[in-house]
């Protein structure tokens, strides 16, 4: 039994200790949001928040994060409230969406730490793959929010 916190909320996963958190959301505590894509660590589309760091949920398992406290893109802000997600909003970033709750959480750890973060800021600390090509609107949206 793996014990943490998820979204503010103690949570005990009763399976295989090895299972990657990104399924434990996903299959165990209807956590949706997080999504597969190619569940090697590469493409950021299951980025969650642990500890303050982005990091991949297909890459760490469930045993990894006892005493951890873990942030979804569920919780992150209530009714899609956060700045970034404001500023994509606002920006028209989002094509078909998949990967942007990634982006949100990739974004949302930069500006806890970088209230002013330049273009080469932004393009270092969204390794998130995008096939719909948002690059350049996201980098000014995220541009926005941290304004
Ligand atoms: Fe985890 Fe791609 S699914 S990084």
């Amino acid at each position: 039994m793996t014990r943490f916190t998820v979204n503010n909320k103690p949570i005990e996963y009763k399976m295989d200790p090895d299972t990657p958190l990104l399924w434990a959301l996903r299959d165990a505590s209807n956590l949706t949001g997080t999504k597969y894509g190619c569940g090697t660590g590469e493409c950021g589309a299951c980025m969650v928040i642990v500890d303050g760091a982005a990091r991949p949920a297909c890459q760490m398992s469930i045993a990894s994060l006892e005493g951890t406290f873990v942030t979804t893109i569920e919780g992150l802000a209530k009714d899609r409230g956060h700045p970034v997600q404001q500023a994509l909003i606002a920006a028209n970033v989002p094509q078909c969406g998949y990967c942007i709750p990634g982006v949100v959480m990739s974004a949302a750890v930069l500006l806890q730490g970088n209230r002013s973060p330049s273009e080469a800021d932004i393009k270092g600390a969204i390794p998130n793959i995008c096939r719909c090509g948002i690059y350049p609107r996201l980098v000014d949206a995220i541009s926005h929010a941290a304004s």
